[in-house]
């Protein structure tokens, strides 16, 4: 029976073992998807484990995702790029990693709001290992003008050098205080900073700049209509949550281990919501 799994530390919040176990049970796969909780000092003798304890692969979450870059056999071009693996699997008694974030968060955007690579700009907030998907996913799809605004300004302009090697596409980087330049016409905005999170987190940057046909969207999912969307949506802007994310990135993975490609469906939507206890 092919065995997967979700580890992280602490993993009893993750939701991938409620959206893996909904595709077996609607594929009719005999295999299992279940959360391990290991510690940073444990990861990298899991790691080592897994074939011997007939695991296929699995998913890797916070904080394990830039050990496990480190810890693979071999890197998809995506995880390579990105620094971060989300996915393992086993492929010829080798550890394989990649990284489905950035296209989770493509394939959402390409379902929810279709045509959103057309966009001439784009701005990320934040320049942390999420924004570092969002980016390399904003660059596949051609967008040519990206512009990155961050509190510490240093660590965007980090990220902006990592990925200065193309010539399709431009970044700039502004300082947090400067966020009325950098989303002046803006047409996709990107939140993946962690604002939004806490009900203490009231704050929400001005959008009277951006373009009135901008799609704003946010890579946080708990709440689902984090501050920023509910100002763009009052605003009457496009709004894309952040829980489409992390059910498309999911596909990919199951696909490796189980052999099927599954679908996102408006009734797997609705299972997560109940599980999160905000259906609406
Ligand atoms: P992740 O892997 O989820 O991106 P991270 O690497 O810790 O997590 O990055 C968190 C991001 O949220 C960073 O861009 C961080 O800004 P700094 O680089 O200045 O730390 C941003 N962030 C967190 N709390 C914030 C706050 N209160 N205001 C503005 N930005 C914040």
């Amino acid at each position: 029976m092919p065995k997967a799994f979700v580890c992280g530390h602490p993993v009893a919040h993750s939701r991938s073992p409620l959206v893996h176990g909904y595709w077996l049970k609607r594929y009719d796969i005999t295999g299992s998807y279940d959360a391990i909780d290991i510690e940073p000092e444990r990861f990298s003798s899991f790691l080592r484990g897994i074939s011997g304890n007939d695991f296929i692969g699995g998913n890797v979450t916070i904080p394990h995702k830039e050990a496990a870059f480190e810890l693979v056999d071999i890197l998809d071009k995506a995880a390579g790029k990105i620094g971060a693996v989300n996915t393992i699997w086993l492929e010829d008694d080798k550890l394989f990693g990649g990284n489905t974030d950035w296209s989770g968060f493509a394939a959402n955007l390409d379902s929810v709001t279709p045509g959103w690579e057309d966009a001439s700009n784009a701005v990320i907030l934040g320049a942390g290992g999420a924004a570092r998907g969002i980016l390399y996913a904003l660059i596949q799809r051609g967008i040519p003008d990206i512009r990155i605004v961050n509190r510490t300004r240093l660590r965007a302009e980090q990220l902006a050098s990592d990925f200065s090697d193309g010539t399709a596409y431009k970044i700039s980087v502004f300082d947090w205080s400067a966020q009325l330049a950098a989303l002046q016409d803006s047409e996709l905005l990107v939140n993946t900073t962690s604002l939004g999170m806490n009900d203490s987190d009231t704050y929400v940057p001005d959008l009277t700049p951006v373009s009135g046909s901008a799609i704003v969207s946010d890579i946080v999912y708990t709440p689902l209509e984090t501050p920023l969307l509910r100002a763009a949506r009052e605003s009457g802007l496009k709004t894309v949550d952040g829980l489409g994310m992390l059910l498309h990135q999911a596909v990919p993975g199951f696909e490796k281990w189980f052999g099927v490609r599954p679908e996102v469906t408006p009734e797997l939507r609705d299972l997560v919501l109940r599980d999160m206890g905000s259906h609406r």
